[in-house]
């Protein structure tokens, strides 16, 4: 009897040193995508090349204020010229899939009022022939932020109905020219940050604010996000839609959308808080995710905006049933949720559904630890707290980590070595991963993974001050040179036995 017991202590402190302790690749499905990803602005460059048309980010990166450092994506990471050498990176790491998106000013510089570019289909076509051949999967977003600037200056872009035509003809192209070899598609990457950064603060364009958001000087209807938003759930619906009628069943490929995921911790276990942060997720996550599985805004939503919020039609109803083949989650961080309704709040900056958020708790102690982005702890359990929520509440559809990763502050006094001993990173994403395998575990129906990103980029408002990258980039020589995380990634990919 004391034998068995013993073998039996043995063994299970062998599973718990395995299955804690160390991460290996062979604790997720051998069908589990596991991969990194980019952006077509943050890395292409090219930005009038080969006919492409300019984009809402080319002219907002080239007035003067709006980007911290003064930079652009004019040339970026020259991915455009690049693109192999950069290919042979992600071979080298050993993904087994690739995550990036589409310009669509390079596809229809003119939107729908004028014709396809053929070079623009001809260099993504290069670059997914290239990737399948070394064994790597395309996951491609159709919209990463970035829009023809003809649409705003017509019509207002997402601000109009207009956007709905327009953004279904996009995404038409890019079926016919690419859906033979690409299975996956997300529609859009977190509209939840265009809304709230484009619309209500103004620091992505069109840098509008709406009160009493924000501080810059155009913009004035607090309701402009709620707009926006609904024309992009109606857009991302009718290319779902399109893609299901005529390209599906012949492509065999699915489609998913992509919303920023942060994990909201009540502040206190309160009522109050704990309602807070329910709104917080209604007026983040749940605003896009929930018409989409079950036609209608979150009751949150409703309470709060009450008829000023745009309301489904029984037709776009229609439209939107079960309109998903995976949620694309991308997840950084977890802050907390305060109520500001029944509690007295010091400030506010809630974002109309009476919270405030902060990464600290009433002792001062940080939620996390810091990351280069202000406000951005990282917080390794929010990444299974977010996922078994998408779980309850979204019947367990299939998931993929479309984007987590940890951004150094670039400075420049700094040499390229101190850039590639990126220990933080490697420990970022290895507890990321611990905690994500833990919901796995749990059933959560997760089934891939991406790492953000393979190379430093434009990191959009904040331009080449944050480097989140696997590969440190001097964007002098253009120069790419592997991080401390690259090697471990791969490692990690390769199934080295103790991956930290
Ligand atoms: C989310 C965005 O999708 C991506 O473009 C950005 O670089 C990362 N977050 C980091 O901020």
């Amino acid at each position: 009897m004391g034998s068995i017991n013993g073998l039996l202590l043995i063994l299970s402190l062998q599973f718990f040193v395995s299955n804690v302790y160390c991460l290996h690749r062979s604790q997720f499905n051998p069908s589990f995508l596991f991969g990194v990803g980019t952006s077509s602005y943050q890395i292409e460059g090219a930005y009038l090349e080969d006919n492409k048309g300019l984009s809402n980010w080319d002219v907002f990166s080239h007035i003067e204020g709006n980007i911290k450092d003064g930079s652009n994506g004019d040339i970026a990471d020259d991915y455009y010229h690049r693109y192999l050498e950069d290919i042979e990176l992600m071979t080298n790491l050993g993904v087994n899939s690739y995550r990036f998106s589409i310009s669509w000013s390079r596809i229809l510089p003119k939107g729908r009022f004028g014709d396809v570019n053929q070079a623009g289909i001809t260099f993504y076509n290069k670059v997914i022939n290239a990737i399948l051949a070394r064994g790597i999967e395309p996951f491609v977003t159709i919209n990463h932020f970035d829009i023809p600037q003809e649409l705003l200056d017509r019509y207002g872009a997402w601000l109009s109905v207009e956007i709905r035509k327009d953004y279904g003809h996009f995404a038409e192209v890019c079926f016919k020219a690419f859906g033979d070899r690409v299975k996956y598609w997300t529609t859009f990457n977190e509209p939840n940050s265009v809304t709230k950064l484009g619309y209500m603060i103004g620091s992505y364009p069109p840098g509008r604010c709406s009160q009493p958001f924000g501080n810059c000087t155009y913009g004035n209807s607090s309701l402009e996000p709620y707009i926006v938003g609904h024309n992009i759930i109606l857009s991302h619906a009718m290319a779902v839609d399109i893609y299901r009628k005529y390209y599906k069943a012949k492509q065999g490929g699915n489609i998913g959308i992509t919303i920023a995921a942060k994990w909201f911790e009540p502040l206190r276990n309160t009522t109050a808080d704990i309602l807070a942060a329910k709104r917080a997720m209604a007026f983040d996550q749940h605003w896009f995710l929930d018409p989409i599985f079950f036609g209608d805004y979150p009751s949150e939503m409703h309470q709060i905006l009450g008829p000023n919020l745009p309301t489904f039609t029984s037709e776009d109803k229609y439209l939107l049933e079960a309109k998903l083949d995976f949620i694309g989650i991308n997840q950084y961080t977890a802050t907390y949720a305060q109520d500001c309704i029944h509690s007295s709040c010091e400030i506010d900056i809630s974002d109309g559904n009476a919270l405030v958020y902060t990464t600290a708790d009433r002792n001062g102690q940080l939620i996390g630890t810091t990351t280069g982005l202000p406000g951005f702890c990282a917080v390794p359990w929010g990444i299974e707290k977010v996922v078994m929520h998408m779980k309850e509440r979204y019947n367990n559809t299939p998931m993929y980590i479309t984007e987590n990763g940890y951004s150094q502050v670039s400075n420049s006094s700094m040499t390229a070595a101190d850039f590639v001993s990126d220990i933080e990173r490697v420990n970022f994403i290895h507890d990321y991963l611990t905690y994500l395998n833990s919901a796995i575990r749990k059933g959560a129906n997760v089934r891939g993974y991406f790492a953000w990103t393979l190379i430093d980029n434009f990191e959009w408002a904040y331009g080449l001050t944050l480097r989140f990258g696997l590969h440190h980039v001097d964007f002098k020589t253009q120069d790419r040179t592997p991080r401390l995380s690259a090697k471990w990634y791969s490692n990690f990919l390769k199934g080295s036995k103790i991956a930290k």
